[in-house]
């Protein structure tokens, strides 16, 4: 899953002569994948499911790209914040087989 398509971070990582350097912070239990070249962050999900409800209960996802200019020296931190919506993907369960009501005309 792509979840930055393009930072548009000023610069090129990668080929023959990069003016920038990326790389990821702070990227607990590596939640993100970055592909420094298209400036692209995927989720890494594999072999597990990113899940908002408990047990996981993770709400959002917060890493660094940093990002270091390679003709001068300057080092930028830029921070990612992923927020993880609820979506109801439980299936509803009753406790009884049937129910029986009574409603006015
Ligand atoms: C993706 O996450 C798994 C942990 O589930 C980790 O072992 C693996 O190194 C990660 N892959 C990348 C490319 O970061």
């Amino acid at each position: 899953t792509i979840l930055v398509d393009n930072m548009l971070i000023k610069g090129t990582a990668g080929g023959p002569d990069p003016s920038i350097e990326l790389s990821l912070k702070d990227n607990v239990d590596y939640w993100v994948i970055l592909d420094p070249i298209s400036q692209r962050l995927y989720l890494n999900s594999t072999g597990r499911i990113l899940d908002r409800d408990p047990p996981m209960s993770i709400q959002s996802i917060v890493v660094q790209v940093q990002c270091v200019n390679k003709k001068v020296g300057t080092i930028i931190n830029h921070e990612v914040r992923i927020v993880v919506r609820d979506r109801n993907d439980n299936s509803p369960r009753f406790q009884q087989q049937r129910y029986h009501v009574a409603v006015n005309e």
